[in-house]
């Protein structure tokens, strides 16, 4: 790489067609504009490490990475971050400039900011979380809501030894509850998550009673496709205040952007319209 040459950075995965992040990062290289570019690269399992080895070589400042590779990519990094350690899958990856490669997981961190964007006075201190899933999603928010606090998680997870199993890596202030207890495990919870994949287009509806749910709860969904899911709709029909999940994808990937093009992004109604055009 020469110092005149533009900044390069993208999102890995196999396949990568689905992915808003050239979208999203796309929009604040305009918005800045900042003479870089962010690319999918669609990289068959074979080839995948060796892929990753050679990006920082070709001007890469570093990539996200998405499904299937979140949790193989830890073992391509020279570094890893304590939280990506703990969720035990990454999301980002920076270059360093000696050549080492770092990873973080910034998807709990992207779920706490969507959170504290929409809903200023909100804490995960406030009291205990139910969370609707078990799967690499709800790892990376399980993880941050206790890492900020949350007194109590709840996991209702319908293959329940996964709920277990991050019982066994979480500790004490985890509950294993059934998946179809999910609804009485709404009682005295103050944060209640949908990590599923319920509700999104195409996708059965997740259909659930928020009827034992605290009056002063928050509910929140992943989905984003629907934005208006039937899981925040129905909290939201007994007066629960919620909160959609674009704003998650959205900063997620706001500290990979800062450092790969030197520029804190503005996560903002303009973004959200720019993800969501067309
Ligand atoms: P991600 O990394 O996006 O979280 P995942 O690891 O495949 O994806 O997890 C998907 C989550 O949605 C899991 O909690 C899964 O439940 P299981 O662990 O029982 O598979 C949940 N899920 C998907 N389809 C579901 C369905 N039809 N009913 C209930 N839960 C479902």
């Amino acid at each position: 790489m020469t110092e005149s040459s533009p900044p390069l950075a993208g999102v890995v995965g196999w396949p990568i067609g689905h992915s808003l992040s050239p979208k999203l990062h796309g929009h604040w290289l305009r918005r800045y504009g900042i003479p870089g570019h962010y690319v999918p690269l669609a990289v068959a399992p074979n080839d995948f490490d060796e892929a990753i080895r050679t990006l920082p070589k070709l001007g890469f400042r570093g990539v996200n990475i998405t499904i299937p590779y979140k949790q193989r990519v830890l073992q391509v990094a020279d570094n890893i971050s304590d939280r990506a350690a703990l969720i035990g899958s990454a999301n980002t990856l920076i270059f360093r400039e000696n050549g080492g490669i770092y990873a973080d997981n910034t998807d709990g961190y992207g779920f706490i900011e969507n959170l504290r964007q929409y809903a200023p006075d909100w804490s995960a201190k406030s009291g205990p979380c139910l969370v609707l899933g078990a799967g690499g999603a709800a790892r990376a928010i399980i993880s941050a809501l206790l890492s900020d606090g949350a007194p109590e998680v709840r996991i209702a997870n319908r293959t329940r030894q996964r709920a277990v199993a991050l019982k066994e890596a979480y500790g004490a202030r985890i509950t294993v509850v059934d998946w179809n207890r999910g609804a009485d495990a709404m009682e005295g919870a103050m944060t209640i998550v949908n990590t599923t994949s319920l509700g999104m287009t195409g996708q059965p509806e997740l259909n659930i009673s928020f009827t034992r749910a605290h009056g002063a709860a928050l509910a929140t969904d992943i989905v984003y496709a629907p934005l208006r899911t039937p899981f925040l709709q129905e909290a939201a029909s007994i007066g629960l205040r919620t909160v959609d999940g674009l704003g998650m994808l959205l900063h997620q990937a706001a500290p990979g952007f800062r450092q790969w093009f030197d520029q804190a992004p503005e996560v903002d109604d303009e973004l959200r319209r720019a993800v969501l055009a067309e």
